[in-house]
């Protein structure tokens, strides 16, 4: 291929972004992206992967044996009508990408562009990996399913944020954002007529000192420096004046910044549930869903990529947020960094006015390509610094 100078390849970058901003697709369908991306990569001679999966791509730069870096890409779109405006809005009724991960395929498009052009030179392989659904249906639990980062030493990522300067890097070692859980609770009793409560068991008293019961975990079971949440957000209960309903129902979330203190709150949850039922002399029935894990950076890892990103950008301490990636799943199995990379001044990420700003593509493509080019020479000379 020939040779691209910095302002042509962040051009034909650019455009590329205007391509996928103006087709965008949902999780799990993201098909005509596929397509485009393995497209591209194969004009550039990059070579696809095999998948067992219907969309996102996979592809590897390097010939030289050694260890592997992971490049993570998100590649979905949200249910959101655009109304941002840009002359390159989406052509998809209903679906837009409304927090830039069409900055993030063209960054990592850069990526390999660029770490293709030094292939020979690379002390061990690149991983590209173009992620489906990182939105809806856990779209890291299928890549990892389908065996993708099985050899994969280290990984990267990041999402752009608004309200930071373009380009500037966001960058914290430990958790970056919370572990999400939800639960839904039936209560059940006996109905019975409201003038003769004896007659039945009411789920409805018990229901109210269950929500104060509960929240008793997070003031009295938390170390003050440690973060959670617990939110009911829905209760249901009854139908009219004069009964005593048969049931009640309450539904909601909890956000937590630690493994420990997620499994703590979960046994806390149970037991709290279970015998303020049985107090009320009703029973209860709990689901528990597991959601995504924090993301949690690994800190010699993040020493390696703040000390790389520092010589061609800036960098600031991220603080952490409550927003979620499925980037984390990744990093249960392998030592990983996550990143921000400000996206200037616009509405906050999932708004139908949401304007990504193209500066963040090449910004993306330069952190990947010289941070991939630096972990592998670590891994290679000090594997045992990096954690995992
Ligand atoms: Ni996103």
């Amino acid at each position: 291929m020939t040779e691209l100078s910095k302002n042509e390849l962040e051009k034909k970058l650019v455009a590329y972004r205007h391509y996928f901003h103006q087709y965008p697709e949902l999780a799990d369908n993201e098909v005509q992206t596929t397509a485009k991306i393995t497209e591209i990569l194969k004009s550039w001679d990059i070579k696809i992967l095999p998948t067992n999966l219907k969309t996102g791509v996979f592809a590897e730069i390097g010939i030289q044996e050694g260890p592997v870096v992971g490049l993570r890409a998100d590649i979905d779109a949200l249910p959101i009508q655009e109304n941002s405006g840009v002359d390159f809005s989406s052509k998809v009724p209903g679906v837009m990408h409304a927090c830039g991960h069409d900055t993030h395929i063209a960054a990592l498009l850069g990526a390999a562009y660029l770490l293709k052009q030094q292939e020979a030179r690379l002390t061990g392989k690149v991983k590209l990996i173009f992620q489906l659904s990182e939105e809806d249906k856990e779209g890291a639990l299928q890549v990892i399913e389908d065996g993708q980062i099985a050899d994969v030493d280290a990984i990267l990522g990041f999402h752009n944020i608004p309200h930071h300067a373009t380009g500037e890097f966001g960058i914290r070692a430990g958790v970056v954002n919370g572990a999400i859980d939800k639960f839904k609770v039936v209560l059940r009793g006996v109905g019975t007529h409201a003038s003769k409560p004896e007659k039945g068991y009411d789920p409805i008293v018990a229901l109210g000192a269950e929500i104060n019961a509960l929240q008793s975990i997070v003031s009295r079971n938390l170390n003050a420096f440690e973060a959670g949440v617990l939110s009911i957000t829905h209760v249901n209960a009854g139908n009219t004046w004069n009964i005593l309903p048969e049931e009640a129902f309450f539904e909601g979330t909890v956000r937590t910044a630690s493994p420990a203190l997620r499994e703590t709150i979960k046994t806390r949850f149970f037991d709290i549930v279970n015998y303020t039922a049985k107090a009320h002399q009703v029973t209860a029935d709990i689901d528990w869903y597991e959601g995504d894990p924090s993301v949690n950076n690994d800190a010699d890892l993040v020493a390696i990529v703040k000390d790389e990103t520092r010589k061609f950008a800036s960098v600031y301490e991220q603080n952490p947020s409550l927003g979620s990636d499925d980037f984390a799943c990744y990093q249960v199995k392998i030592p990983g960094v996550y990143v921000n990379i400000g996206n200037g001044e616009t509405v906050d990420l999932h708004n139908p006015r949401f304007k990504a700003d193209d500066g963040v593509v090449i910004a993306g493509s330069e952190f990947f390509e010289k941070n991939a080019i630096r972990i592998l020479k670590e891994l290679k000379l000090h594997p045992a610094n990096i954690s995992q």
